[in-house]
């Protein structure tokens, strides 16, 4: 099956600043195939991003990309989760209405009896406060590398800050959820 090429999707999208905000409470759930194709999603999914269902399942989860996000945050997770490995991280994702939201986000493979991996499950919680005042700029300065010097140049930023802080990438993230600050 072709990925889908959805209405709204293909209507440039109108940016803003509106920002909507997860409650305490709750998580939001997707499912992808090997590809990053959507095959589940949960209620306040298809709410947060303001499509519905049959708009969703099917369609890359590339749609709901921002551009405020930097591409070594992506480089990062796939590495991570098709070589086997769970990835933690702050994600702005995109509205259909042009709107944002942040996430702290976990994916993880998912596997058959033989250890293959069949899909890839992600389920994201409330970004802390603390958080979003810590990586907002950070992505800034990333996206800022990534005009010059391409995704190298992140990494690079990127893999800096986390010698300096002796951690591992998912750790600073997990560090950053719970108050530490950069
Ligand atoms: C399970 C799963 C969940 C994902 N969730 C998101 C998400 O919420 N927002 C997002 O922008 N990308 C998400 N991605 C990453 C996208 O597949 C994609 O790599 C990213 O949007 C960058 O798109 P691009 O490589 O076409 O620029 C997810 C990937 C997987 C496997």
């Amino acid at each position: 099956m072709s990925t889908k090429s959805l209405s709204k999707l293909d209507q440039p999208k109108n940016v803003t600043n509106n920002e909507k905000v997860l409650g305490a409470d709750d998580f939001i759930v997707s499912k992808t195939d090997l590809k990053g194709k959507i095959i589940y999603c949960n209620e306040i999914f298809a709410k947060m991003a303001g499509y519905s269902f049959d708009e969703l399942i099917g369609a890359n989860h590339n749609l709901i990309r921002h551009p405020d996000m930097p591409k070594v945050a992506f480089k990062i997770l796939w590495d991570l989760i098709q070589s086997k490995k769970e990835f933690f991280g702050f994600v702005k994702n995109l509205c259909a209405d042009g709107g944002y939201y942040w996430v702290f986000a976990y994916i993880t493979p998912d596997f058959d009896q033989h250890g293959n991996i069949i899909s890839y499950t992600s389920v994201r919680r409330k970004m802390s406060d603390s958080a979003k005042k810590a990586v907002a700029p950070l992505y800034n300065q990333l996206l800022e590398a990534e005009r010059s010097g391409g995704v190298s140049a992140s990494q690079q930023l990127l893999d800096e800050l986390l010698k300096e802080k002796n951690m591992s990438y998912n750790q600073l993230v997990i560090s950053l959820q719970i108050g530490a600050k950069l």
